[in-house]
């Protein structure tokens, strides 16, 4: 039987449950991940993350369509979502249609998603009237980094908050089927997420949204290079795999590994 979530089931959150989504690039974490969380994201972060790269710029669609494959293939419940890379949707409707048709078919995704507001809403309802779910992403955009030149909250005076406003509505119309808010005040957060019909997800954006997202790297303390405000971090697993990798290079070169117990 098909457990695997839906965008109804998400659209049905809507002030009734929250939304629990993840950023997951692997198989392994997919399987982890996947009894948790309502909602599994290969983010463009996976850039930063698992690249090593100064920022999401750089990220291909053969990347994003490998790792997608990954997670879709090894995870059950949680619906899954793949970013779009940058320059792939920008600017013609019909090239940003038939790359995110190649993402769905090539992974087994069910819905993609892509950073902007009202400029990329035509774009959006494209996409969905052709068949595929789109989630969008508005606030701090990581994609349009070199026009503010650092990670940083958004939303500081009157007419930045009206244009994030502006944002969600005309995402909210043309038919996406969910919206992240990223790094804002939480009473922003909450006038949109009381204003639109569609479910709201923030990162660093309060508590007031449908939804929560973070970085499964940062919560789990395994990125290092940055750390916004907003990340809590539930563990430290770099200090598990430093103390672990320590004691296998000890054993390793005074040979105590491998003992009998570990030889055939
Ligand atoms: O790429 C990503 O990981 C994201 C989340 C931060 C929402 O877009």
């Amino acid at each position: 039987m098909n457990n695997r979530k839906t965008v109804v089931d998400i659209l049905k959150k809507k002030s009734n449950s929250k939304i629990v989504m993840l950023t997951c690039y692997t198989a392994q974490m997919a399987k982890i991940l996947d009894d948790h969380v309502d909602v599994l994201l290969v983010g463009d972060s996976l850039g930063m993350t698992i690249y090593g790269h100064k920022n999401t710029l750089s990220v291909t669609k053969r990347m994003m369509i490998d790792h997608g494959k990954c997670v879709a293939s090894n995870s059950k419940n949680a619906l899954t979502v793949i970013d779009m890379p940058f320059g792939s949707y920008e600017g013609d409707k019909i090239k940003a249609f038939d790359i995110a048709a190649e993402i769905i078919s090539k992974t087994n995704a069910t819905a993609i998603k892509l950073e902007g507001g009202l400029e990329i809403a035509e774009t959006i309802d494209f996409i969905v009237n052709r068949g595929i779910p789109v989630m969008s992403h508005i606030g701090l955009m990581p994609q349009k980094i070199n026009l503010v030149g650092k990670f940083t909250s958004v939303g500081k005076n009157e007419s930045e908050n009206n244009k994030i406003i502006t944002d969600a509505k005309a995402i909210s119309d043309s038919g996406a089927f969910a919206v992240v808010l990223e790094a804002m005040k939480p009473a922003l957060a909450k006038k949109i997420t009381d204003l639109i019909n569609i479910p709201t997800i923030g990162i660093g954006a309060g508590k007031h949204c449908d939804g929560q997202v973070l970085v499964i790297d940062d919560i789990l303390g395994i990125y290092s290079s940055f750390t916004p405000k907003f990340v809590k971090k539930y563990c430290n697993l770099s200090e598990i795999i430093n103390k672990s990798v320590k004691s296998y290079a000890k054993e390793v070169r005074t040979s105590k590994f491998p003992s009998k117990k570990y030889t055939y």
